[in-house]
């Protein structure tokens, strides 16, 4: 009879090598670690379970009997994450490039149900040449089944997807699905036609790396949430973007201890420039008020107008997003809004509360908005805070200006607690452009117009530019200290811990896509 117990050693060895040792080096010259390596990194020492290390294909095609190996070009299972059950899977580019066809595919499907049954989070570390060729439109289908788990796993337990190769085609579409993708620097890119399709068809010569590498995709199309310097530092943010979320979505985010860190900061009551019209970090304003250390950015090179990330408050995770006044004086354009309605999407479908922070002159005006759909766009923001039912905390610290008021989080839209900084300016718009509508006439009948103008704005300045007259109506909860912004923010989590909303019944909504 076979001694198993030798086989199951001389398999485990094997496994190890995935493709084999010289593929191995291949991979380590450029800067790439191997699917286990990875692995190693991403899960707490010991605790990776593999799943399906047996697997082969099936296929005989243009010489694949002579390719068979165990595992089938993907590492798949289940491990922890600071002592959270998660689902992986790793493709493994030793082996048939970590191309994507039954076996492979069917693997990732398994851990993907799962996990939706377990309610734990799904990690894809993606490095593929895409559908195995020799396996012709089995390996299609097998990416459909993924789509739809991808799809179907949405809102329910987090995705996340890290490419640390080539993401190519349609396999691009699942990282697409999944709620972060990271991606590294110099090793990593992701295109649905790559730089030969784009020569012929459009004539375009680019590099793979210009035309889907981290940088583009984390600057110009904001399908990378994360760009790394190298795999380590990717892998290690997963495990950090982790740390803010639930497992599922019938969970709320785990807490951590709370730091001892004072509750006030004075430096904050004069962060805001006496000159309306100068910018200021509101990244500074975030890190004074959340636990220290706690902020990390998403999407940090894209649509630098909106800041959008984690932090804790006292241990709570809570989602933040706040108009940026360095960046386009803060106003919401077409990428800013689906940067924003994207994560408050996540946040709300994950139980996290958000936070956000208001200065923002209003919608970018111009015919490149206009014309490529700020109408739509801006709508998706405003649609994203309006079904959010998480607890919703909103600090204006200065402009609050026209539909971009109604949509950042206000009283109008269910925000729970609505404080306004003295700073504020809650308006229909800036002083300068009411005056120019309302007292057009008389400026221009007025023997010195500029005085005149200069008279109707220090009259509108008065009256609207600051958030009393909000508060007179109930707008705004309350004016509060800007030094007091943490401690409020802290207690107003509190208040809202067992906070319950409902939207009405219904399949889904219509966001305007
Ligand atoms: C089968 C593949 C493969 C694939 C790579 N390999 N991609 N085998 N199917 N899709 C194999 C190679 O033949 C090679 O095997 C080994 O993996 C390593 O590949 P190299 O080319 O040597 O590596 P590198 O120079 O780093 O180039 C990587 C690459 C290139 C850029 C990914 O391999 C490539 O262009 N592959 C084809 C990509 C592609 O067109 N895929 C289909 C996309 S369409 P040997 O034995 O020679 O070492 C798609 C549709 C999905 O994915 C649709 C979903 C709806």
């Amino acid at each position: 009879m076979k001694n198993n117990t030798e086989e199951l050693k001389k398999f485990r060895k094997l496994a190890k090598l995935g493709g084999g040792e010289k593929r191995i080096e291949a991979q380590h010259k450029k800067g790439k670690m191997t699917a286990r390596e990875r692995l190693d990194i991403l899960l707490d020492p010991g605790s990776f379970t593999e799943v399906d290390a047996l697997v082969v294909h099936r296929s005989s095609m243009f010489g694949l009997d002579q390719q068979k190996v165990h595992g089938d070009g993907v590492v798949t299972g289940h491990g922890r994450i600071d002592g959270r059950t998660v689902f992986v899977f790793a493709q493994d580019f030793t082996v048939l490039g970590g191309s994507l066809a039954e076996g492979h595919g069917k693997k990732i499907c398994k851990i993907m149900d799962l996990a939706m049954k377990v309610g734990a989070p799904v990690i894809g570390l993606n490095d593929s040449g895409g559908a195995r060729v020799q396996e012709g439109v089995v390996s299609l289908g097998a990416y459909a089944d993924i789509f739809l788990r991808n799809t179907l796993a949405s809102g329910v337990v987090p995705q996340i997807s890290a490419i640390m190769g080539p993401c190519a085609g349609g396999a691009v579409y699942s990282p697409a699905i999944t709620d972060f993708t990271l991606m590294v620097e110099g090793t990593s890119n992701m295109f649905v036609t790559g730089p030969k399709v784009v020569k012929t068809v459009t004539h375009e010569d680019i590099s793979s790396e210009d035309l889907g590498g981290a940088l583009t995709h984390a600057t110009k199309s904001g399908v990378a949430h994360f760009t790394h310097p190298n795999e380590a530092h990717c892998i290690l943010t997963i495990r950090k973007l982790l740390s803010y979320m639930p497992q599922n979505n019938r969970e709320d985010p785990p807490r951590q201890a709370p730091p001892q860190q004072p509750m006030t900061d004075d430096s904050l009551n004069s962060i805001i420039p006496p000159e309306a019209l100068k910018p200021y970090d509101i990244k500074e304003v975030i890190r004074r008020v959340v636990d220290t250390d706690t902020f990390l950015e998403v999407h940090s090179n894209f649509a630098e107008n909106i800041v959008v990330g984690f932090a804790n408050f006292a241990g709570r995770p809570v989602g933040i997003v706040a108009n940026q006044p360095a960046v386009l004086a803060g106003v919401l354009d077409i990428n800013s809004s689906r940067k924003g309605a994207r994560f408050v999407r996540f946040c709300d479908a994950f139980n996290i509360p958000i936070v956000t922070f208001v200065d923002v002159p209003g919608f970018l005006p111009g015919t490149e908005q206009e014309w490529n759909g700020i109408i739509t766009n801006g709508a998706k923001l405003l649609y994203a805070y309006c079904e959010a039912t998480v607890p919703k905390i909103t600090v204006i610290t200065r402009k609050a200006y026209g539909g971009a008021y109604d949509v950042m989080s206000s009283k109008h839209i269910r925000g729970d607690l609505n404080f306004a900084w003295p700073t504020s300016e809650i308006a229909v718009m800036g002083a300068q452009g009411a005056v120019e509508i309302i007292f057009s006439k008389e400026i221009q009948a007025a023997s010195d117009p500029d005085s005149a103008k200069k008279k109707f704005v220090d009259e509108y300045t008065d009256l609207f530019a600051n958030p009393f007259e909000a508060a007179s109506f109930g707008y705004i909860d309350e004016v509060i200290d800007p030094s007091e912004t943490r401690a409020r923010v802290i207690s107003g989590l509190e208040l809202l811990e067992n906070k319950v909303d409902t939207n009405p019944r219904k399949k889904h909504g219509n966001i305007p896509l």
